[in-house]
């Protein structure tokens, strides 16, 4: 009997697992009970307990580290101003950094360099980490809590925190406190702590233990809590967090801005991000999967493990089809006390459902779910999202993905939701790709460091491609106090722990280690950093190229040679070489794209970044310059009294290029595979060209989700088969009456007849390397603009713009009128002011006040204007150029009718009804 236990207990696995599979139907990322393999993920969001000093002078002095002193702090300096060296600073006091640096042990690859933990608990004395402290004066906060985002905005030239940075207070000392109660039930279970973000310099004590912590605001990381742990009892948690001030070149909020997990297991389980599948030799028929499952034995005995993944489809709500696909055979290994162990599988799949970009491809998706068991016993079940494709780079074609090239239509995307700051809401980073979608955009570029993974799950359902970056900086600093000082010790951790947090997003198609940073203006010293991160990110995932952005380094120069692909920043449609940018100072560089393709035929060429134009919305300035493309200046599309740019998106920074500069320019190199435009949303800080704002001016779409004139723009360019035609500018123009008013248009068709009452402006055809269709003479007269555009010289597409009369009234909308009322759903509702016929009335800039009823809450107003200083939270807010925007939650758990109003003095009011549902009526 003894002979056949092995194999009975193979056969009770498996039996188990069958059952299993058809009686738990959910997936793991959104489970927080456990399942019967004793896996809990809990989500720990409710009820923090939060303090922040202050000022930096009065904080305590558990410091991670101690930092150069900061003399030159100006956050104003030009984007694409050459990054330093940076600074040794050495002290005698006391740092707790090495404490922390054990945490990034298990993403260090020579286990010789691990770090050991020093003895003594330093902070263990300290009020804050202590159970017993009266923290009942404390704030009682959610995560993801962004504490910067509520205000106020500082205003002026010398302010602690200026334009760069987005003038809200991110930086500052903070500590956020909580109790978990840990069953006895849990007594021999391991205990993590799963921290998404937090911005940054994490410290974690436990029971007033320093467990460890992590310093890249913007790196997913786990804490083994298990030690410090009292079970049967509460538990004390105090997380202390230091974002530094002149420290990024945008905001980067400030606080634990995304989710942490409180995950159990049995002591043997999947390791964190503990699978990889890989898929080969994809074909419309078949496809090999090769798995990785890294197994870790907590416990003080060896064991033999039995581990067996099902691949199931995915069902659109999330959940997995019930009956599994496939099986990869149940395999048997020995795992050692106190070790992990990774066992390697592959299997072939039939027809698969690939994943792809659509419109011309679906986004299929599958899960992958291991079983692990001991003696026959499940201990840990483990589920992995995953696509399956094959995307291949080819320096003539582009991005092949599934055999099909295609064409990337990117933006850069900033990590901040607008007036919700950095805290991490998934309805908010949907409605930002939803629009971006409607452009037309197909892929994403993670400006310039890891994004949220409820983000990437949202690229992987809607079927964007992703660059997935790592740093702005590595060791030459752009800002005094900016991750340049944590590079040397943590850039190994950080970038294994990115790849293995998002190899198996289908959506990921490349790894950037870096953007413009300042090795690219050393020689070797530069390229053996950029080879160092490449090696690192070819050994975590060999299935995907690693680039880095480059606005300087040219094709002879060495740190080029470690792209797997060509990302150029700018340089690819040439810096400052226009004429229009002639006079100006700074990099100056012709159009690099052949020199590349000559050095690298077999390389794929990407615009990474490119455009930099900028504008505020519905707002002209004249007169129109006659190019296509000039750098802005207080007389060339500035309005230096008012802090605006001009939108008729031809203005641009001293480096950058119009969109249609840049269409011609990849027009004119088709092996370019496409480009990521700066930027597809407004972000907060970085406001060029007027330092005084609060936000950018780089926006297709403005901070509140408005659409600006270049939208259509892209629209007309990157979905052709959609019937469109786009008027600008307004036609409210009283005191220009007889004054040249140039007309723009931008149509998805080839031609196009523009009418001013009725009367044929003349009817125009783009020609080659033309983009818009313009009008520069049209002379202004009240009235109606109206263009019928045409295609093959049919009638294609119409668009009107009216001279409407004075505001009369509120107009209400929402983005959706059905939401979740799970707490955490949002519902973004427009105003327009509007005149007596309903038309918006485009100059508008009335006061509106909301209100709201019913089970929901204003978090934010917004109106998309850069110098809009009255802080988000605010229920009022001027409409700019006619619009405004409210955010609203819905009270968790209470669902019903949500009533939001709007008043403004003189204007007749609105309101709108929004339903919230509980969760099984959606
Ligand atoms: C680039 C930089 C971006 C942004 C952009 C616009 O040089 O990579 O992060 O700063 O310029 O200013």
């Amino acid at each position: 009997m003894k002979k056949y236990r092995p194999l009975i207990e193979i056969i009770i696995f498996i039996l188990a697992v069958i059952l299993l599979s058809s009686c738990n139907n959910k997936i793991i990322n959104h489970q927080n009970k456990s399942d019967i393999s004793g896996r809990e993920k809990v989500l720990l969001n409710k009820e923090w307990l939060f303090m922040q000093y202050d000022s930096a002078e009065e904080a305590d002095d558990l410091i991670y580290d101690v930092r150069p002193e900061v003399t030159d702090a100006r956050d104003d300096k030009p984007a694409d101003a050459e990054p330093t060296e940076a600074i040794e600073v050495t002290t005698k006091q006391e740092v707790l950094k090495p404490w922390i640096l054990p945490t990034g042990n298990k993403f260090i690859k020579d286990s010789t360099q691990h770090y050991d933990r020093p003895t003594g608990n330093p902070g263990e004395n300290f009020p804050f980490v202590q159970s017993d402290f009266n923290d009942s004066s404390w704030q009682t906060v959610d995560l993801p809590h962004d504490w910067a985002i509520k205000g106020p905005f500082l205003e002026g030239w010398d302010t602690e925190v200026g334009g760069g940075m987005g003038r809200l207070p991110s930086p500052g000392v903070a500590w956020y406190r909580k109790e978990i109660y840990i069953p006895v039930a849990d007594k021999n279970k391991s205990v993590f702590l799963d921290v998404d973000g937090a911005m940054s310099y994490s410290m974690v004590w436990i029971n007033g233990k320093l467990a460890g912590g992590w310093p890249y605001g913007y790196t997913s990381w786990r804490l083994d809590i298990t030690p410090y742990l009292n079970i049967g009892e509460e538990n004390q948690i105090a997380i202390r967090l230091d974002n530094p001030p002149n420290s990024s070149r945008w905001y980067p909020g400030g606080g634990i801005y995304r989710n942490v997990w409180l995950v159990k297991t049995n002591p043997i389980h999947v390791g964190q991000w503990g699978t990889f599948i890989k898929s080969k030799d994809v074909s419309k028929a078949s496809a090999k999967l090769e798995l990785e499952v890294s197994i870790d034995n907590d416990s003080e005995k060896e064991v033999l493990v039995q581990t067996n993944t099902q691949i199931f489809s995915f069902k659109k709500n999330g959940e997995k089809d019930k009956d599994a696909i496939t099986t990869f055979d149940t395999s048997e290994k020995r795992v050692p006390a106190k070790s992990t162990i990774k066992i390697l599988d592959s299997i072939t799949i039939e027809d698969p459902n690939l994943w792809g970009p659509p419109p011309t491809q679906t986004p299929n998706l599958y899960i992958a779910e291991t079983t692990i068991a001991v003696g026959g016993e499940i201990v840990d079940i483990y589920k992995t999202q995953f696509g399956i494709r094959k995307v291949e780079f080819n320096g003539e074609k582009g991005v092949i993905v599934n055999g099909e090239p295609i064409f990337i239509k990117g933006v850069n995307q900033h990590h901040d939701l607008g007036a919700l700051g950095a805290a991490f809401n998934k309805r908010a980073a949907e409605r930002q790709l939803e629009k971006l979608k409607e452009m037309g955009v197909n892929a994403i570029r993670m400006a310039h460091n890891p994004p949220a993974t409820e983000l990437l799950d949202l690229t992987d359902k809607m079927g964007f491609l992703v660059v997935d970056e790592m740093y702005d900086s590595w060791e030459r600093k752009k800002t005094p106090l900016d991750f340049h000082l944590i590079f040397p010790e943590w850039h190994e951790q950080d970038l294994r722990a990115l790849i293995r947090r998002d190899r198996n997003n289908p959506s990921v198609i490349m790894w950037s280690t870096g953007n413009e940073v300042g090795e690219q203006y050393t020689g070797e010293e530069g390229a053996k950093v950029a080879r160092r991160l490449r090696e690192i990110a070819n050994d975590e995932d060999p299935s995907r190229p690693t680039t880095a952005s480059f606005n300087y380094a040219k094709p002879d120069m060495p740190i080029t040679e470690e792209s797997e692909v060509i990302n150029l920043n700018y340089q690819g449609e040439g810096i400052r070489n226009a004429p229009a940018y002639a006079h100006l100072e700074g990099i100056n560089t012709p159009p690099l794209y052949p020199a590349f393709h000559e050095k690298y035929p077999n390389k794929v060429i990407i615009s990474s970044e490119n455009a930099a134009a900028v504008s505020s919305r519905g707002t002209y300035v004249f007169p129109v310059t006659a190019g296509i493309s000039a750098p802005v200046s207080d007389t060339t599309g500035g309005d230096p009294e008012n802090n605006y740019v001009s939108a008729y998106g031809l203005y641009t920074t001293s480096f950058g290029a119009s969109p249609d500069k840049v269409f011609t320019s990849v027009d004119k190199h088709p092996y370019v595979a496409g480009g990521f435009v700066w930027s597809g949303w407004d972000y907060l800080g970085e406001p060029t060209p007027y330092y005084l704002s609060r936000s950018s001016y780089f926006g297709v779409i403005d901070l509140a989700g408005f659409k600006k004139d270049r939208f259509y723009l892209y629209q007309s360019r990157w979905r052709p088969d959609h019937p469109m035609a786009h008027i600008l500018p307004h036609w409210n123009w009283p005191d220009r009456k007889g004054e040249i008013t140039p007309v723009h248009v931008f149509t998805s068709g080839d031609e196009a007849e523009l009418f001013l009452n009725g009367k044929s402006m003349g009817r125009k055809k783009k020609g080659k390397y033309e983009y818009r269709l313009r009008w520069d003479d049209v002379v202004y007269k009240p009235g109606e603009l109206k263009v019928t555009a045409y295609k093959n010289g049919k009638e294609w597409a119409e668009d009107v713009v009216k001279t409407t009369g004075q505001p009369a009234r509120l107009k209400i909308s929402a983005d959706r009128n059905n939401i979740k009322a799970d707490g955490k759903d949002l519902a973004f509702i427009t105003v327009e002011i509007v005149d007596e016929e309903g038309l918006t009335v485009p100059t508008a800039i009335n006061n509106v006040q909301f209100e709201v009823e019913g089970p929901g809450e204003i978090v934010a107003t917004d109106n998309g204007d850069p110098t809009n200083m009255n802080p988000f939270p605010s229920h009022q807010r001027k409409a700019f150029n006619g619009k405004a925007l409210v955010i609203v939650r819905p009270t968790a758990g209470k669902p019903g009718a949500i009533k939001v109003k709007a008043r403004s003095e003189g204007l007749s009011n609105s309101e709108i009804t929004i339903e919230s549902h509980s969760d099984n009526e959606l």
